[in-house]
């Protein structure tokens, strides 16, 4: 679906922002210790130079609840009143209940409609196309979204083609309606044939968690590496296309790309196929490898602690994932 939302009558925007990744780093150095790779390898294939591992004990909704609740005091919003709370991830902390609902209720957002959306990682997009249908139909005045993965527990340690590159982390976003700028377009799809290109067979009805299932490995990321970059390059450069096409926009009015964060290979073919300047794209993936639906709101997150978003800052997302799915979102930043 594309649509320009800017005549709508109503102005959304972001009006807070936060992050938050676990302590622990794994670095390429280390990963040589665990399967046959090399730094030179992973930095020259992906851009990846080390990745954020949650502890044990973590799960999706403790690495939500530091970076909703850096949004909520960003955007000067009382938890108590969220009317919705969307988290986008691929890694809940467990099948039922929501993810959404649990990091709610740490929130004490006992007022909010609460729950989880599956995208893979373009999941922050889509949350966020979610958020902006409800408050601009005026049925939430207050949304928070949230981006959570813990990638590195559905990660296979021993495979060499995966592991590689993903991490943790955590973003979240306030969405509210503002009096200026805000929201202009989002482009949004998926193809379902990919679908094998990206999975985690086992965990769900088709194939539950059985001995047989572990044996096969099956509860961990499996990926067409090759499939999903072919698929990631082309739809990067589409999606943003068509989406500056129906704002009316060209690439020259982008002030900031703020693309999601897979290999900096498939950001590179995107940034000299759109014709941007490369001096306006955010880059992290050298510190964060890839979060899945947390890596546009960390991305976010860090623009606005470096100055980068300001009011009246054009910003363009753009995310490719799981599914296979893929979305973009052009927006005015709005300060205050
Ligand atoms: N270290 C060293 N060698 C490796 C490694 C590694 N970690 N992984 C693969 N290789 C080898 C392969 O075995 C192969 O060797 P061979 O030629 O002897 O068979 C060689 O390197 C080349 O392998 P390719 O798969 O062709 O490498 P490529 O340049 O395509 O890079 C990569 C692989 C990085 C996985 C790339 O395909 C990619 O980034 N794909 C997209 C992945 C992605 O973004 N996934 C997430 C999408 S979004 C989401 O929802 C999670």
């Amino acid at each position: 679906m594309i649509g320009n939302v800017s005549g709508n009558g109503i102005a959304v925007g972001i009006t807070g922002v936060g992050a938050y990744a676990p302590e622990k780093v794994l670095t390429n150095a280390d990963l040589e210790t665990m399967v046959d790779t090399s730094d030179e390898w992973i930095t020259t294939r992906t851009g990846i130079r080390e990745r954020r591992i949650a502890a044990p004990e973590q799960a999706a909704s403790d690495l939500a609840l530091p970076a909703a609740r850096q949004a909520l005091e960003a955007a000067g919003v009382d938890p108590k009143e969220l009317d919705l709370v969307v988290v986008a991830t691929a890694t809940p902390d467990m099948l039922f209940p929501a993810t959404g609902a649990l990091l709610a209720e740490e929130l004490g957002a006992r007022g909010a409609a609460a729950y989880d959306l599956l995208a893979g990682c373009t999941g922050f997009v889509y949350a966020l196309a979610q958020a902006y249908g409800a408050v601009a139909t005026g049925l939430s005045r207050q949304a928070l979204i949230v981006g959570t993965e813990v990638l590195s527990k559905i990660t296979n340690w021993n495979d060499r083609g995966t592991c590689i590159l993903f991490g943790d982390g955590a973003g979240a976003a306030v969405v509210q309606p503002v009096e200026r700028g805000g929201i202009l377009g989002f482009e949004l799809g998926a193809d379902g044939s990919g679908g094998p290109d990206l999975c985690v067979p086992a965990g769900g009805s088709r194939q539950p968690i059985t001995s047989g299932a572990l044996e096969e490995e099956a509860q961990f990321i499996k990926m067409n590496g090759a499939e999903v970059f072919r698929f990631a390059t082309r739809i990067m450069v589409t999606s943003a296309e068509e989406l500056l096409a129906a704002c009316g926009a060209g690439v020259e009015d982008v002030d900031l790309y703020v693309p999601h964060q897979a290999n900096k290979r498939i950001i590179d073919h995107a940034v000299k196929n759109l014709g941007l300047d490369p001096g306006k794209v955010l880059l992290n993936i050298d510190r964060y490898g890839n979060t899945s639906s947390a890596s546009i709101p960390i991305g976010l997150a860090e623009a606005r602690e470096d100055g980068l978003l300001a009011e009246g800052t054009r910003v363009l997302m753009s995310a490719v994932g799981a599914g296979l799915t893929w979305g973009s979102v052009y927006m005015t930043w709005t300060e205050g």
